[in-house]
């Protein structure tokens, strides 16, 4: 058994108005008691301008804020960008960089990714580090070499003590609210995959620290098979992510994955 303490997120995208996102975070919050904290790290990112609201919320309670999104700039003539700082401000501590959606749907490419990184671990957030192949990648037969220079590129210059402020979310592109899953095997051999590359860079230690989760239509019926592999420890949950009932569902699996 490892001991990494397992990591669920709920990415609400562009989703929720006002009441409702203080709706789920407050069902979320009142179903994550003590207990399933301690066995498990829940982290919700709403959309930025609820930030504040759910923040609120949540302070003083285990459940963490992350935002979707950081600048990679701390302050200045940025139209449209939310820099580290003013994400600590709303109470976040997290903050997800490089999804896919903004990764292949905006093009946001690598170097971009990184200096994201650096400003956010600079400034003090922790960071969810997206990873994915493309389907074409994957039929392919590159998905590997994909993920595995993602993950690179995206801590190029991280230092092995910044590491404990990283985690990376393994999603495949084809998988993310398409309903197709990575079977549970796909996601392991990927995950050691990532593993060992992290070590290659850094040392065996620094590897088996850092927390990789999988995403991509995970979701309550599914959830139990997943977190069951032993480098998933897991999961960042979009679509499913909408519903309290079934998010938390989703944490309980984590939890009870690194109990077992
Ligand atoms: P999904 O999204 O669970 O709806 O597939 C996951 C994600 O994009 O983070």
């Amino acid at each position: 058994m490892d001991t990494r303490q397992p990591l669920v997120g709920g990415n609400w995208k562009m989703n929720t108005t006002e009441d409702e996102a203080l709706e789920l975070a407050r069902a979320v919050i009142d179903a994550c008691d003590a207990d399933l904290a301690q066995q498990c790290d829940v982290c919700l990112f709403p959309p930025f301008t609820w930030l504040s609201q759910v923040g609120h919320a949540a302070s003083d309670t285990p459940v963490l804020i992350g935002a979707q999104d950081v600048s990679d700039k701390a302050s200045g003539a940025y139209t449209g960008q939310i820099s580290a700082q003013m994400l600590l401000d709303t109470g976040c501590t997290m903050t997800l960089i490089g999804h896919s959606e903004r990764r292949h749907g905006l093009g946001e490419p690598d170097s971009l990714l990184n200096s994201k990184v650096h400003q956010a671990i600079d400034q003090g957030l922790q960071v969810m580090l997206c990873v994915g192949e493309q389907l074409a990648q994957r039929e392919a037969g590159r998905s590997e070499e994909v993920v595995a220079n993602q993950v690179l590129a995206g801590l190029d210059g991280v230092l092995k003590e910044d590491l404990s402020r990283m985690s990376v979310a393994y999603e495949p592109v084809w998988a993310i609210g398409t309903g197709r899953t990575a079977s549970p095997e796909d996601a392991q051999t990927m995950h050691q995959r990532i593993r060992a590359e992290l070590e290659r860079q850094y040392d065996a230690p620094s590897a088996s620290g850092i927390r990789i989760v999988y995403g991509g239509s995970v979701k309550p019926s599914n959830a139990d098979e997943i977190f069951a592999q032993p480098d998933v420890d897991g999961g960042l949950i979009g679509g499913a992510s909408l519903d309290a009932g079934g998010f938390i569902e989703i944490v309980r699996a984590a939890a009870s994955s690194a109990a077992s």
